[in-house]
């Protein structure tokens, strides 16, 4: 990832976990690592990547959060900073994020902070975390008023994704992942949604798993390099986001998981795009197999109202007026600024 001043590789290779002592020491300064993990993946991963810190010279400190998305929170926040600081961390030493992408913006965010910054590592664990949320620095806390309200940009010194530790996640932690892999097909690549669609599933995808997790991360990679602040291309990433935030809301981010909110989002996206005429009606079809393949949602109901109300609160939509992403068709994401009137319209008539 090219950024000036703060540019880092993205290592992507399986096995890697047991290398990634030597792999940090390349990039950090210090001989301190914060290890920061939650309680599921600590017992399957921590041993191995502290043997192989150890290995390379570091004193590690082990902090493990609950896991789940209630650990991504201000009290985390600060039981992180006092155990790190407990631990002697200087301003040389180092956070290393094992995780997923709760882990990963928690300790992502500690690290941002703590001492004004501290340099940082991420492993990212799940599929979401290797494809999306490791790449680009955002790092955040939830709030009472909603999630990701307390958070910063700070990019890591390397990011180190060992594919291996996949297939320990359940079947519906893996979909959640896939949800954004085939949303960056939608966006960026025809080819790359074809590719996905022939895997047919988990297994397949495994196979291949390496040039999957590469071609995603070079595309958010790509979409940052252009846009590190968020403001113009990065909004593209936002396709299927946009309903999805409504449908995550409207089941209070209880009955449904990110990715499967995002897969009911992008099939809306898509019918909202042919009601404005700009996507091929056929698109639909080809997605909805897609979707089907991985047990993702196609559809989620909500009540009159729902998109209304939460599109007009949405911190995205500037003004009166939202940017849709849309697609010209799969391969082809648009912004599409549009009157948020006319689009909340179209949505409840089609509710
Ligand atoms: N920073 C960004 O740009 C960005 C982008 C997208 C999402 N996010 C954030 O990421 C979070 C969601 O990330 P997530 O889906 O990875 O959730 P998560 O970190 O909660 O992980 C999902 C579940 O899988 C478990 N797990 C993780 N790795 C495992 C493994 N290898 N084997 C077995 N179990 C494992 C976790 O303990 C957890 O129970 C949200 O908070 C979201 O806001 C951030
Ligand atoms: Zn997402």
């Amino acid at each position: 990832v090219d950024l000036p001043g703060r540019g880092y590789d993205i290592l992507i290779e399986r096995g890697l976990l047991s290398q990634c002592g030597a792999l940090a020491a390349e990039v950090l300064r210090g001989k301190k690592i914060a290890l920061v993990s939650d309680s599921n993946v600590a017992p399957l991963y921590a041993e191995k990547v502290i043997a192989s810190l150890q290995a390379a010279g570091f004193s590690v400190g082990e902090i493990i959060v609950p896991a789940g998305e209630a650990s991504k929170c201000p009290a985390q926040l600060a039981r992180l900073w006092e155990e790190m600081m407990a631990m002697g961390l200087t301003r040389r030493d180092a956070v290393v994020a094992l995780g997923g992408g709760v882990v990963g913006d928690l300790a992502g965010f500690a690290a941002a902070t703590l001492l004004r910054g501290v340099d940082w590592i991420q492993i990212p664990t799940t599929l979401l975390a290797q494809v999306d949320s490791s790449v680009g620095g955002k790092v955040a806390v939830d709030l009472e008023a909603g999630k990701n309200l307390a958070g910063a940009f700070h990019q890591p010194r390397r990011v180190i994704i060992d594919p291996d530790c996949l297939a320990t996640l359940t079947d519906r932690v893996f979909s959640d992942g896939m949800a954004e892999v085939i949303k960056y097909g939608c966006i960026f690549s025809a080819d790359f949604f074809n590719l996905i669609a022939r895997c047919g599933g988990r297994e397949g995808v495994m196979q291949q798993i390496e040039s999957v997790v590469e071609t995603c991360c070079d595309f958010k990679r790509q979409v940052v390099e252009e846009d590190e602040q968020d403001t113009g291309r990065r909004m593209l990433l936002n396709f299927g986001h946009t309903f999805g935030h409504v449908y995550e809301k409207a089941y209070h981010y209880e009955t449904y998981t990110h990715g499967e909110a995002v897969a009911a989002g992008m099939i809306k996206a898509l019918q909202v795009g042919a009601a404005l005429g700009i996507t091929p009606a056929e698109e639909e079809t080809k997605l909805r197999d897609v979707l089907a393949a991985y047990a993702l949602p196609q559809q989620i109901a909500v009540d009159a109202g729902e998109y209304k109300n939460t599109l007009a609160h949405d911190k995205k939509n500037a003004g009166a007026e939202i940017h849709f992403v849309a697609l010209s068709s799969l391969g082809g994401g648009i912004i599409h600024r549009m009157p948020l009137e006319e689009l909340t319209a179209l949505l409840e008539e089609r509710r």
